[in-house]
């Protein structure tokens, strides 16, 4: 049996429509494009969505917003030391430095008790990530925010259909960010997304994702490449090509759209799925402690079915690479649990920490691993896998 990381069905419509597109010969961003922006705030109940090439660049674009809120370049964003390198690379991508918090091991997410003694007069903004899809202490994050006058971001790069407390992450904070590529619950192969409430943020976010533009309006977004936009000529001058503000060049193209579109009609079917196949995973863990723990929903959260973590305790008789070998040899593709992206991630190293400063996101850095939950999979593949564990552990 095969049990792969991730998986991608392109449906019968998003193929119709990609052969529409291509015959259409209207192909970067456009109306699909702002359908599938329209599609994603509904699900999340937020008011603007505005979709992007990646994930990095939806929490790079969604931090470079604060520049038009007095933030200067060189400003400080907190962030957890353990995350994907992404959200690392984009607070650097979008010309901030990022001030990593370490994490607690039980939750994988930033140690909120951490946060506010590294909290200086050049913090902007708090960057928690939802790691593996659990969410992470948004309360205690968001009332540091008010006290001492930040925004919050969310990097829900994993968090496609987690809750807190009854909310939608993705709905709690200033904007949120989410990952699109092939691993995630809603896909455009590549790509991200930007949700927020603020209609300001969305119009800066689209200026940002086409180059810091002045032409920003919704309208023009469907007519930027193409044909006549009314809009683009104010006061006698083109405003497309006057750049208010540094940009990026990030749109997202009509062929993503059209697959995220079939992959968000689809969302309701692939979130019941992935759950099930996480829940049935975490209730079978169970068995495996003290040698091997996951993580644990709470009662007043969602875990988003991003993945499912695997963490080896530091008395265990193995190495979280024999167990990984041992389960690719199996048919079950891994993947570590990342790294501390300050002492574990080299191209950080110029940051000056030192290994040693973020004990618990080294340790995950050394004993995580995850492995797919995705919609491909259901019970025969839950249980192999329960099984095979079992197996590997019966060697010690
Ligand atoms: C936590 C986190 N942030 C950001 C990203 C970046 O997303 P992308 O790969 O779409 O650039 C990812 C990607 O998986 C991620 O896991």
């Amino acid at each position: 049996m095969k049990i792969p990381f991730g998986t991608i069905s392109i449906t019968e419509e998003s193929k119709k429509l990609i052969t529409e597109i291509v015959n259409s010969n209207r192909l970067s961003c456009g109306k699909y494009v702002r359908e599938f922006e329209e599609k994603f705030a509904s699900l999340l109940g937020v008011k603007e969505a505005v979709a992007l090439s990646s994930g990095t660049d939806a929490d790079a674009l969604a931090l470079a917003v604060l520049y038009d809120f007095g933030a200067q370049r060189g400003d400080e964003i907190i962030i957890p030391a353990l995350s994907f390198v992404a959200t690392g690379n984009a607070v650097l991508e979008a010309g901030f430095k990022p001030v990593f918090v370490d994490i607690n091991r039980k939750t994988l997410n930033i140690d909120s008790s951490l946060i506010e003694q590294v909290i200086t007069e050049k913090t902007r903004a708090i960057m928690p990530v939802h790691l593996m899809g659990k969410p992470a202490d948004m309360d205690k994050i968001t009332a540091l925010a008010k006290k001492h006058k930040l925004y919050v971001i969310e990097d829900a790069a994993e968090a496609h259909g987690a809750e807190y407390k009854g909310k939608k992450i993705g709905t709690l904070s200033d904007i949120a960010a989410y990952s699109l590529y092939i691993a995630h619950i809603i896909t455009t192969i590549e790509g991200g997304i930007v949700v927020t409430d603020r209609e300001d943020f969305a119009s800066i976010l689209r200026s940002l994702r086409s180059h810091g533009r002045a032409c920003k309006c919704k309208k023009c977004i469907l007519n930027i490449n193409s044909g006549y936009c009314p809009e683009r000529f104010k006061n006698g001058k083109d405003i497309r090509f006057i750049f208010e503000r540094i940009g990026y060049s990030s749109k997202m193209n009509e062929i993503e759209a059209a697959v995220g579109l079939g992959s968000i009609s689809h969302y309701g079917e692939i979130i019941t799925r992935r759950r099930k196949n996480l829940i049935s995973m975490v209730d079978g863990f169970q068995r495996f402690k003290p040698y091997l723990t996951t993580i644990k929903e709470e009662a007043y959260e969602k875990i988003g079915p991003h993945a499912f973590a695997v963490i080896a305790s530091s008395d265990a008789p193995f190495t979280r690479e024999e167990l990984s070998q041992f389960l690719e040899k199996k048919g079950i593709e891994t993947r570590d649990l990342f790294s501390s992206m300050p002492t574990q991630c080299e191209g950080f190293s110029f940051l000056g920490y030192n290994l040693g400063d973020f004990p618990n996101a080294e340790f995950i850095g050394n004993h995580g691993l995850h492995i797919g939950v995705h919609q491909d999979l259901g019970d025969k593949h839950v249980e192999y896998f329960l099984n095979t564990v079992d197996n590997f552990l019966s060697q010690y």
